[in-house]
């Protein structure tokens, strides 16, 4: 996947003019445009409609379940969805904790990098507020007994004890994949619940000035390394890869639990295998594949990497799939 990376440092040539325009002062102007309100412009005093599915198939990969009817398939996608909200409540702990640290190398700077780094750090702290208020309204409309699991401060904490270069690398993989998610699987979904869809659709949009930052951060970083801090940095990429892939192994486990307990009446028993391993390999491709292939991903990872290297994280993402 990373096999034949360009040569090191040509992304700052390039960067240049994918950049062009895109630099801080144009994510604030955007940030200021897209500007939203939780309650205004989201919610606006809607309740969810379970009649309705969250997650289109794209996502979900339901519709590999070929043996589940079509109520059966919609409450898999409610599921889903569920965990998709919370999941992203539960990054942005650690994407904001990292983005403001990283303002502090601007404090006595550039200003403007300074001013779109705490802009987005703000949206992220209202994305964490959008999604702890979704779960509650889950949580009356859907039957009792769903469990997320992971605690975003304990997460976050075990991040942030890897490096920077690491650290923004994941970053940047789950700002590209929000966006691609909503643009090629939700949004033309038309059988999704409107509601469900514009809390991606408000999310999606200040989301778009996120990855660009991410870029800007991460290039910034790589320059202060080392050949050797650099080889560092990949192994521990690999193990934050690694630690998502175990909370999705949970994750998905403790989702299909919750379905069975629902619906187990009608499902028999010995399809609790086939379904875990759908909705494990639909949260590998939501949480991990779809960010780790996004094609802006691959190419300004190829430009920092050597092709050793490359093969070293194809390795570690082929021991996953
Ligand atoms: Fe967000
Ligand atoms: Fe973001």
């Amino acid at each position: 996947m990373f096999s034949a990376p360009q040569k090191r440092g040509s992304i700052r040539e390039g960067d240049k003019t994918k950049m062009e325009g895109y630099d801080y002062a144009k994510c604030i102007e955007i940030s200021k445009r897209v500007r939203w309100d939780i309650d205004k412009d989201v919610i606006r005093g809607r309740l969810f409609d379970l009649s309705q599915k969250f997650l289109p198939d794209g996502l979900s990969k339901v519709n590999q379940l070929d043996f589940l009817n079509e109520e059966e398939r919609k409450f898999l996608s409610q599921i889903q969805g569920r965990t998709y909200a919370n999941m992203f409540g539960f990054v942005e702990r650690f994407i904001v904790a990292k983005i403001l640290e990283i303002t502090r190398g601007h404090w006595l700077g550039d200003q403007i990098a300074l001013e779109a780094l705490v802009r987005f750090s703000d949206e992220e702290l209202k994305h964490q507020e959008l999604f702890r208020r979704i779960e509650p309204m889950l949580a009356v409309e859907m039957p009792e007994g769903y469990r997320f699991l992971h605690q975003p401060d304990a997460v976050a904490a075990a991040v942030l004890q890897k490096c920077t270069w690491a650290v923004l690398a994941l970053i940047l993989e789950i700002e590209l994949f929000t966006q691609e998610h909503y643009r090629q699987s939700i949004e033309p979904d038309e059988s999704l619940s409107p509601f469900f869809k514009d809390i991606f659709f408000f999310h999606m949009k200040e989301e778009t000035t996120h990855a660009l930052m991410d870029e800007l951060e991460w290039l910034r970083e790589d320059k202060k390394l080392t050949s050797k801090e650099r080889d560092r940095a990949i192994d521990e990429l690999i193990e934050l890869v690694t630690a998502v892939d175990g909370i999705l192994q949970a994750q998905s486990k403790a989702d299909v639990e919750y379905f069975f307990k629902v619906r187990g009446a009608s499902v028999p028993n010995e399809k609790m295998d086939l379904i875990q391993e759908v909705v494990l390999k639909a949260y590998r491709w939501q949480y991990i594949f779809s960010g780790a292939e996004h094609p802006r991903f691959r190419t300004s990872l190829g430009s920092l990497i050597t092709e050793a290297q490359g093969e070293r994280i194809n390795n570690a993402l082929g021991l996953i799939r």
